[in-house]
């Protein structure tokens, strides 16, 4: 899920947060918006419209009585138009204002003239974000249904450290994002295995395989997006984790099945559903080496080579789907030829309801993909597209075929 093809007025209130609004601008855009800015006559003091204007391609207004806007009536042209308005930085002035239905300038205006939704991403002082005033101003905006992003707690311009600052951009765009997504997955549990596995032979050689972990990822954030409770067992990668899904980190498959398998049993946190959904896109090494070295091993002459043995792994997904209280299982394959027979087999042999065959075998590492879904019905392509937009089309998928047992009320 993108925002391709969303029109989003960017309102900047004046706080030291506005220059890292160019960024969200930017951001924005990158993510497929169409980005038109507002600014307060205080933002203008931290950043000029020229900045906005050059980076959006559009031109910026903060004046009520703008003359380029059409009959006058810019706070009814400018909101017209928007699928959302995000104000980022959201000043504690300008939530009070809008707490209370104030309108003496462009943007609150166009805050109160709207039937888009309203985000708003404040970013204070923490003194300020913890004044009851201000608490009382979040509630009161949340009540309206405006949708709060934050704030974050760190360092402040101010020197201090708290909460109240600004989210950075990347994480205000993921939240953009996720607020568009249909919440197909909300009231769900999904725990996902991503990444390759490492086997080791001696304390610094090791046995792995090219996975990079991106699909399993990109899926872990879209289950977020739909509104799911997220869970990721990640073996060795470098990726980011995606905001708000809880990461376990791992290195053999051994410890991945063991971490798969203690998130299964763990009691639910309070007001937490167990997982019910299990979506195991790993790249799992199926042997281990028998007799790893404690030491490193060293090459005592020319001629010598280690001899390995090895002993297998267990199958994690055949493990999770014979389980008397399995969650709906998500299989992936990898398969070098016959893709459609063996991808079949598989699914059978794994007791899987869903088995997902990449199609072409040089995925690993690329930003993109071409998927074939297996399941008792038959067989149905994913046309070749990013990761993250297959990740979103996989989701809508899997929240198609869950029981209706496992979907919440
Ligand atoms: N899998 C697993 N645990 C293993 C091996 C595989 O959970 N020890 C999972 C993978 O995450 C994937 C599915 O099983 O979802 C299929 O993995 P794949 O490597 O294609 O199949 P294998 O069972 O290893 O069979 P083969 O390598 O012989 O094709």
């Amino acid at each position: 899920m993108t925002l391709d093809g969303k029109r989003i007025l960017l309102g900047v209130t004046g706080g030291v947060a506005a220059y890292k609004a160019a960024e969200l601008a930017r951001e924005l855009q990158r993510a497929g918006a169409r980005v038109q800015v507002v600014m307060t006559e205080a933002a203008t003091r931290f950043v000029t419209p020229a900045t906005f204007q050059a980076l959006t391609g559009e031109p910026v207004f903060s004046d009520q009585w703008d003359a380029r806007i059409d009959n006058n009536m810019a706070h009814i042209e400018l909101s017209r138009r928007a699928d959302a308005i995000v104000v980022a930085p959201a000043t504690a002035d300008f939530m009070a204002k809008a707490a209370q239905g104030l309108c003496d300038d462009l943007l609150s205006t166009l805050c109160l003239a709207r039937d888009c939704p309203l985000l708003m991403a404040p970013a204070m002082n923490r003194q300020m974000w913890s004044h009851p005033a201000t608490q009382r101003n979040a509630r009161q905006l949340a009540a309206d249904g405006v949708t709060l992003l934050g704030p974050d707690s760190g360092d402040q311009a101010c020197g201090e450290t708290g909460a109240g600052r600004m989210l950075e951009p990347l994480d205000l765009i993921e939240e953009i994002i996720a607020f568009f997504a249909p919440k197909r997955l909300a009231g769900h549990h999904v725990l996902l295995t991503a990444g390759p596995t490492f086997e080791p032979i001696d304390p610094v050689r090791g046995i792995t395989n090219l996975s990079s972990g991106k699909m399993g990822f990109a899926l872990a954030r879209a289950c977020r997006h739909a509104g799911a409770q997220v869970t990721l067992v990640a073996g060795p990668v470098t990726l980011a984790t995606p905001r708000g899904v809880a990461r376990i980190d791992v290195q053999t498959a051994q410890q991945m099945h063991d971490a798969v398998m203690a998130e299964l049993d763990a009691a639910p946190a309070a007001g937490a559903p167990r997982p019910d959904v299990f979506i195991a896109v790993a790249a799992v090494a199926d042997w281990r080496i028998a007799n790893p070295s404690r030491s490193k091993l060293k090459k005592t002459d020319e001629q010598s080579v280690p001899t390995l043995s090895f002993t297998q792994n267990p199958d994690i997904l055949a493990g999770v789907a014979r389980r008397a209280d399995a969650p709906y299982c998500v299989g992936f394959a990898a398969e070098s030829e016959d893709l459609e027979a063996n991808g079949a087999a598989k699914r059978q042999r794994k007791g899987v309801p869903l088995l997902v065959a990449n199609i072409g075998h040089a995925t690993f590492g690329r930003d993109d993909n071409e998927l074939l879904l297996i399941d008792a019905d038959g067989q149905r392509r994913l046309p070749r597209a990013g990761k993250n937009a297959l990740a979103a089309a996989l989701v809508e998928e899997i929240a198609r075929r869950l029981p209706v047992a496992r979907r919440p009320a």
